[in-house]
């Protein structure tokens, strides 16, 4: 690799994953070998937008800093859902400025499709690549030529916009899509499924119906690899909720079985395409996201209704539905801790990928992760307008319909085949033996919880020590 730079900066953007520092691990070890400095960029974008750049040398002397662990989850540097508002021209400028005066050549954002909207004005004046991470991967496309089928209505009254996306490929080949799973999303599947797991038998013991929401946004990745942990039942914010086909399928399995485990995405719709645990459609988060409240809480109300007290009573299982019904959501354990083997390995690949971009000058490039049958994974890149519609939006990869079987709520042959790809070594022993070795460490219950924020804030530097 030429070394076309000397010093480069990079970040982490967005809601958090268990993978961010093993991608900064897999950029910083990468430019140790070539021989350029790389400056950890404080709190995402949030910190471009501070006038004194906190900032730390992850390599001095061309060595990582000991506090950067891929196994450790989170990131060093931490992160924000700040993000660069491409209509702020000064603001743009202000930015570029501070990365030219802090010596900074290129940048490397780490983030997903919010990540890619906050980089891209930057890039028009500064090199960047982006290296992939969401738990919910949704960042990447089915096949390439998906974003041309996404259609826009004019602005209603309130002057929203709505996009509708036409029905597009009937059946899809593993090979096509684009960016097959970002670092992070094994991880959320480990913690989903052990959830699901544990869920199980205090349900299948007390005769109840468990609602398990997991997260994802309008994706239902998570809850389609939910299925390790054989919940009876899938719900896919991708399809909206037929409830007399769910109210059914439940009466029939719990039935048979005393009791009933179904597992929900949190954007999962009603039939008109509202989400069933919006809060309502207009209160959203900085990167325009709906806040969800919860899908499960909705549907465990209509299920409460339509099965109704006589439902339990009459085999003696439960006094009343509210009694029998509960919901649990999996939460922030998804995007939490030490991110298993798949997550580690493939993650410090696409941020030494990012790196190799950035050097070879491919400006505005996203870092790839490909599948096929014959050769397993490997490293490709992206030019990131290909992930945009005609109208520049980003929209989060769906799953798609022929991974999951709508009548029997669980992944199809297709969909298994997907996922059998990804999670069949997903964990390694390692993964394994630090439960084991560290879980009941003695040692725990008597030294506190050390901090990596606290060393960190040891090696963070300022641009303008007057502005700090
Ligand atoms: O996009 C990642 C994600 O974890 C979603 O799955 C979830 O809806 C959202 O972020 C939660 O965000 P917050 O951490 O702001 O509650």
């Amino acid at each position: 690799m030429r070394k076309t730079m000397n010093r480069i900066g990079i970040l982490t953007a967005g809601g958090d994953t268990p993978a961010l520092n093993a991608t900064l691990y897999g950029a910083v070890e990468r430019a140790n070998q070539c021989e350029v400095e790389v400056f950890g960029l404080i709190k995402g974008f949030d910190g471009l937008l501070n006038p004194s750049v906190p900032h730390v040398l992850l390599n001095p002397l061309y060595q990582t800093i000991p506090e950067l662990d891929p196994c450790l989850g989170g990131s060093i540097i931490g992160s924000s859902r700040t993000y660069i508002d491409p209509h702020k021209p000064a603001e743009i400028k202000a930015v570029t400025e501070r990365l030219k005066r802090l010596g900074i050549e290129g940048l490397i954002c780490i983030g997903g499709d919010g990540t890619i909207s906050g980089m891209q004005p930057v890039s028009e004046f500064f090199p960047c690549t982006l290296a992939p991470k969401t738990i919910d991967n949704d960042l990447g496309l089915n096949y390439i030529d998906e974003p041309s089928e996404w259609q826009r209505d004019d602005s209603d009254s309130s002057g929203k916009l709505t996009y509708r996306r036409a029905a597009g490929h009937d059946e899809l080949a593993l090979e096509e899509i684009i960016n097959y799973a970002t670092p992070g999303y094994a991880t959320a599947v480990f913690v989903v499924v052990q959830a699901v797991e544990r869920i199980r038998t205090t349900a299948e013991t007390h005769r109840r119906i468990a609602i398990i929401e997991v997260m994802g946004r309008e994706s239902g990745y998570i809850a389609l690899g939910s299925a390790y942990g054989q919940p009876d039942l899938v719900l896919l914010p991708e399809v909206p909720l037929n409830i007399d086909r769910v109210e059914q399928r439940v009466r029939e399995i719990y039935d048979h079985q005393k009791h009933a485990v179904v597992v929900i995405g949190e954007g999962v719709t009603d039939e008109t395409g509202l989400p069933l645990g919006a809060v309502d459609s207009h209160s959203k988060d900085p990167a325009g996201n709906i806040l969800f409240s919860g899908a499960a809480e909705a549907l465990e109300s209509l299920l409460l209704k339509r099965l109704g007290d006589s439902f339990f009573q009459r085999k003696r299982r439960h006094e009343s539905a509210k009694a029998a019904i509960f919901t649990r959501k999996v939460g922030h354990t998804q995007r939490g801790g030490r991110p298993i083997q798949f997550d580690r390995f493939y993650a410090s690949q696409l941020g030494g990928k990012a790196f190799d971009l950035l050097l070879a000058e491919q400006n505005d490039t996203v870092a790839t992760l490909q599948w096929s049958r014959e050769q397993g994974f490997r490293l490709d890149a992206l030019a990131a307008n290909k992930l945009k519609d005609q109208w520049g939006m980003i929209h989060p990869r769906f799953v798609h319909r022929s991974f999951y079987d709508a009548l029997k709520f669980q992944p199809s042959k297709l969909g298994v085949e997907y996922l059998r790809s990804i999670f069949t070594h997903a964990i390694g022993q390692d993964d394994v033996e630090v439960i084991r070795a560290k879980l009941f460490s003695p040692g725990n219950l008597v030294t506190r919880y050390q901090s990596v924020n606290v060393d960190i804030q040891k090696r963070i530097r300022y641009l303008d020590k007057s502005a700090s």
